[in-house]
């Protein structure tokens, strides 16, 4: 079997409605998914939602709802939104289900009877409003723990414990070998510097007397397992591993084919989640160094410098978004406006100039006048005219030559390089400099003077046929991130219709120039960006 390339992505918290840093996540995802099979790939990408918790119990608890329905709820809104967005998982978690169940308590038993989880006391302060523990890190300047605590109380509990220090020496070791076990490197930086800092093992159990909404540890049923315990494994429990396995040589092939993947998350949860937690978990069920999953994390959506929060009543509701401007118009600006890594500023304006500007002046407009003028004046057909047939110096010929001998070329390396390092924002613009070059020669060339004179009938047929190629090779390039929009223009070029709607209509090898045939008809243009503000 061929190596799959895995991706998946974090799993949203069912406490509460998506918004748009979740939008954002499942649309980069679906971005490289789409670009990896554009390159022939075969690609498993999981995505889902994170059903248990405190914070789930406490949200259907004010809604009045059983947590069981209230996450069916929830997770109905993912659901229909990865849908409206055009997101392509090939695989969905929901953490209630008994495959996933099956896999954290086998998980738990392997580490509790080699040894590595096991029972302690644990005396301290804890907020009863808040649910947990506190350290003197909670306390405020005056050494008290402050109102938003509510009532603290002295309280001795007992839970299990999993031996994360003991594994503190082969993070760091690991993470000093393998560079780019987190991308970007300042993140590697920070994690490596909170591993240094790591003291202690990591509680991971909650008495059922405080939080029932979880998987019951499999070795006491008085306990359900701690969130982060559950939620990371979906990486693996969805994607075929067997607990009952201890090695990953002997793992069923479904599931070696497909790791380790590519981890995609956000900022917040590299420390301690998935840089520690994670890591540890997989190191300690017997994973080896090359085993481990490379961790892509991105920045934040923040709106007017300050972070989106439901408190603060400023979060983006991207279904309102998609409903008014469409789903291509949402998941280019969320590609565009945003460096890989960075944090970046939501803004409605910018998202209507940004579309505006790349998408209706520069590609959609291409893409109408090219198949406008070759129905004028050509009904249609497209000619592939040799160069010894046209008279050298005419109007264009310096920019179609450089067109195709190094603007189209050019743009597809950099659009591969950049898109191999997840930097879409620089792999779009590449698509969308074509896109303004084919716009400019045909301000140069001026077809509608070449149709007036027979002499130039050949420069024309010539002009016509770099334009109708370029659109095609653009259509390619925007393939993973505007797929409706793609396809939209491959049938209007009446080109490989019979793989219409299907994502294998396009491959990154039939980008190269020069692959439309002589007398090809192209259909009518129907616009397909139409620009959202009046000019
Ligand atoms: O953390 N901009 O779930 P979650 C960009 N269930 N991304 C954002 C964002 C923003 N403003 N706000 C949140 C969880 N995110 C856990 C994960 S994984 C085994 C369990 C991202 O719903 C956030 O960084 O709070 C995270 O990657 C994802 O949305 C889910 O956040
Ligand atoms: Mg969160």
């Amino acid at each position: 079997m061929p190596k799959i390339f895995f991706i998946t992505t974090a799993i949203d918290y069912t406490n509460s409605p998506p918004h748009i840093g979740h939008a954002y996540e499942k649309v980069l995802a679906d971005v490289i998914a789409r670009y990896h099979r554009l390159k022939g790939e075969k690609v498993f990408f999981l995505t889902g939602v994170d059903q248990h918790g405190q914070k789930v119990q406490q949200s259907a608890a004010k809604a009045g709802t059983p947590p069981s329905e209230f996450v069916k709820e929830i997770t109905q809104k993912f659901i229909d939104l990865w849908k409206k967005l055009g997101v392509r998982y090939d695989e969905w978690a929901e953490t209630t289900s008994d495959r996933h169940k099956k896999v954290v308590q086998g998980i738990l038993q392997r580490l509790f009877d080699a040894g590595q989880i096991y029972k302690d006391k644990q005396a301290g302060y804890y907020s009863v409003r808040q649910e947990q523990f506190l350290t003197d890190k909670e306390r405020g300047p005056d050494g008290q723990f402050g109102p938003e605590w509510g009532e603290v109380e002295f309280r001795e509990e007992e839970n299990y414990y999993f031996k994360l220090s003991q594994h503190k020496e082969w993070l760091l070791r690991y993470l000093e070998e393998r560079k780019d076990a987190v991308i970007p490197d300042f993140r590697q930086t920070e994690l490596r510097n909170a591993v240094g800092r790591l003291s202690g093992d990591l509680c991971i159990s909650r008495p059922k007397s405080r939080l029932d909404w979880g998987i019951e540890l499999p070795f006491d049923k008085n306990f359900v397992t701690y969130v982060w315990f559950d939620a990371l494994t979906n990486y693996i429990s969805f994607a075929g591993y067997d607990p009952g396995l201890s090695t990953l040589k002997s793992q069923p092939s479904t599931f070696r084919d497909k790791w380790p993947a590519l981890q995609i998350i956000g900022k917040d949860i590299l420390v301690p989640a998935h840089g520690i937690y994670w890591l540890i978990m997989l190191h300690a069920i017997g994973f080896l160094d090359e085993q481990m999953p490379q961790l892509l994390v991105h920045g934040w959506w923040n709106l007017g410098g300050a972070k989106m929060s439901k408190s603060a009543g400023n979060i983006i509701d991207p279904f309102v978004l998609v409903d008014k401007y469409g789903a291509d118009a949402l998941r280019y600006y969320l590609m565009s406006d945003i460096a890989t890594g960075k944090d970046a500023d939501f803004s409605e304006e910018r998202l209507i100039a940004t579309c505006d500007s790349d998408l209706a002046n520069v590609i959609g407009n291409l893409v109408n006048r090219t198949l406008n003028m070759v129905i004028r004046y050509r009904d249609g057909r497209i000619t592939h005219v040799k160069d010894k047939d046209l008279a050298p110096g005419g109007p264009g010929s310096v920019e179609l030559q450089k067109l195709v001998e190094v603007e189209a070329p050019r743009s597809l390396e950099v659009y591969t390089q950049e898109m191999t390092s997840f930097q879409i924002t620089k792999a779009a613009g590449m698509a969308v400099n074509l896109g303004l070059y084919g716009n400019g020669i045909v301000e140069v060339t001026a077809p509608w003077r070449l149709a007036k004179d027979s002499s130039q009938d050949r420069r024309l047929d010539s002009v016509l046929y770099h334009l109708v190629e370029l659109v095609r090779v653009i259509a390619i390039l925007i393939s993973p991130l505007l797929p409706r929009a793609a396809h939209g223009i491959f049938d209007q070029l009446n080109w490989r219709m019979d793989l219409s709607g299907k994502d294998e209509r396009f491959a990154l090898v039939d980008a190269e120039w020069g692959r439309l045939p002589h007398g090809h008809v192209v259909g009518k243009p129907v616009p397909l960006f139409p620009r959202i503000e009046a000019d």
